[in-house]
């Protein structure tokens, strides 16, 4: 599989679990960016648009939790931006699902690409001191 996105140091939050997320979603996407490339079928390529969405919603979630838990003052805004994303990937998928092909172009994963890398450098990282003042959080 050739890697869209590869994990880094860089991207550290702060957290093993929320690290461990964003490596999994890098992975999707990388997954998905080779199913297109390799022409893979509507149904394969569904598949994996569906568990991209659910492991988003499932680590925005999650994130949350963590942001509650460590009493991050930014979590409002955090919030969100996490709303925003989950709609419009739920949008991929559902727009995929009703067979529009041309819903998962390049730039489609060029979005996804920098929606998700500015966001852990950018909003994510920014938690980054209340988690270490909390310990590396939960
Ligand atoms: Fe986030």
């Amino acid at each position: 599989m050739t890697a869209l996105l590869t994990w880094n140091e860089s991207f550290g939050v702060g957290n093993a679990m929320l690290d461990s997320d964003h490596r999994i979603l890098f992975d999707l996407l990388s997954q998905l960016h080779d199913a297109m490339e390799t022409g893979q079928s509507r149904e394969v390529v569904g598949s994996v648009i569906n568990v991209l969405a659910e492991y988003v919603e499932h680590h925005f979630r999650r994130e949350e939790l963590v942001m509650a838990e460590i009493g991050y003052p930014g979590r409002a805004e955090h919030e969100r931006l996490h709303r925003d994303l989950e709609s419009r990937v739920r949008a991929i998928r559902d727009r995929w699902g009703a067979g529009e092909r041309q819903v998962l172009g390049d730039e489609v994963l060029a979005f996804l690409k920098k929606w998700l890398t500015e966001h852990i450098l950018g909003a994510d990282k920014a938690y980054r001191p209340w988690i270490e003042s909390a310990g590396g959080g939960l």
